[in-house]
């Protein structure tokens, strides 16, 4: 049985300090995300009350002038009597800045690097993604920025966020051995992702994340100017490509990309996550990376 093995923190063998960190550590829990915990259980009940109190309290308030007299309520307008200690529960501030507000700023911070270097600089000082709160490090990029192809990924995960590299793990080196099948690595490869922070325990970016994030390697693209780009994985493709389409039905062909200055080649194909999964699919993900060296050796896109 899945999680079986699994104590509970009011296991009374839980002795130690090392038992709790082994029992989050099995049931995948790797990140902190706070200074101090929260008593989730405590929050939801909280907004549990407030959603009772909402609908009351807008009964309560005076009717606009000219409106319709609203029927009696059949409920007393009186709130409920909060749960105790709800007035003191931290609430995560995670509505720091506005969404839009924080796509526009990422807009407009992204179109003020002049370099790949500032561009970094910039995301170093950007405050406008909540990712950046709970990753480690940011996760900039690897390899040649002056290479002629760039590959892009989704997010980093647990080493990379550890390293400030993308694609150190184990996908990353099954991406090594990716560009060796066609005469590349990492000095002849630029490397980066979509989100350049770790989202908390591997979960998706949020579609929100992710568009505070696209206006950066948007221009990290622009500024590198590599001839091809290689999209890794569904994320990749949809976000960087603006396809609807799922990366089954993408990958293997050229897609136009319009780096702001010129339009070069995209290809997506599988993320090395999902090869490390689905071994099969390394057969289509060695044809499309010929396709891709075949073009690069034709000398297209020069
Ligand atoms: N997966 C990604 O998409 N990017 C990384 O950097 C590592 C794993």
């Amino acid at each position: 049985m899945v999680g079986a093995n699994l104590r509970g923190p009011m296991d009374s063998n839980l002795s130690s300090l090392s038992d709790i960190l082994a029992f989050h550590a099995q049931a995948g829990v790797d990140a902190a995300l706070e200074e101090a915990p929260v008593n989730r259980f405590a929050t939801a009940a909280a907004a549990r009350d407030l959603k009772r109190v909402a609908p009351q309290a807008q009964e309560a308030r005076p009717a606009p002038a000219g409106a319709r007299p609203a029927a009696a309520p059949v409920a007393s307008a009186r709130p409920a009597p909060a749960p105790a200690g709800a007035s003191v529960l931290p609430m995560p501030n995670l509505a720091a800045q506005p969404p839009d507000e924080a796509v526009m700023a990422a807009r407009e911070a992204a179109r003020a690097a002049g370099s790949l270097e500032e561009l970094r600089e910039i995301l170093e000082r950007f405050e406008g993604c909540p990712l950046k709160r709970t990753a480690t490090r940011l996760v900039f990029a690897d390899g040649n920025p002056k290479a002629r192809v760039m590959l892009v990924g989704e997010a980093p995960g647990r080493d990379e966020d550890a390293q400030g590299l993308p694609f150190v793990g184990r996908s990353g080196r099954l991406l090594d051995l990716m560009l060796g099948a066609i005469g590349l690595d990492r000095t002849s490869a630029y490397i980066a992702n979509v989100i350049p922070w770790r989202p908390p325990g591997n979960r998706t970016p949020t579609p929100q994340e992710t568009a505070i994030c696209l206006p950066f390697i948007r221009r990290q693209v622009e500024l590198a100017d590599p001839d091809f780009l290689i999209c890794l994985g569904n994320p990749s493709a949809q976000t960087l490509l603006g396809v609807t389409e799922g990366i089954t039905k993408t990958r293997g062909r050229f897609f136009p990309y319009d780096t702001g200055t010129r339009t070069i080649k995209a290809m997506p194909t599988f993320h090395p996550a999902y090869l490390l999964r689905t071994p099969l699919g390394k057969r289509m993900v060695w044809r499309d990376l010929l396709a891709v060296e075949a073009a690069l050796k034709a000398g297209e896109g020069q």
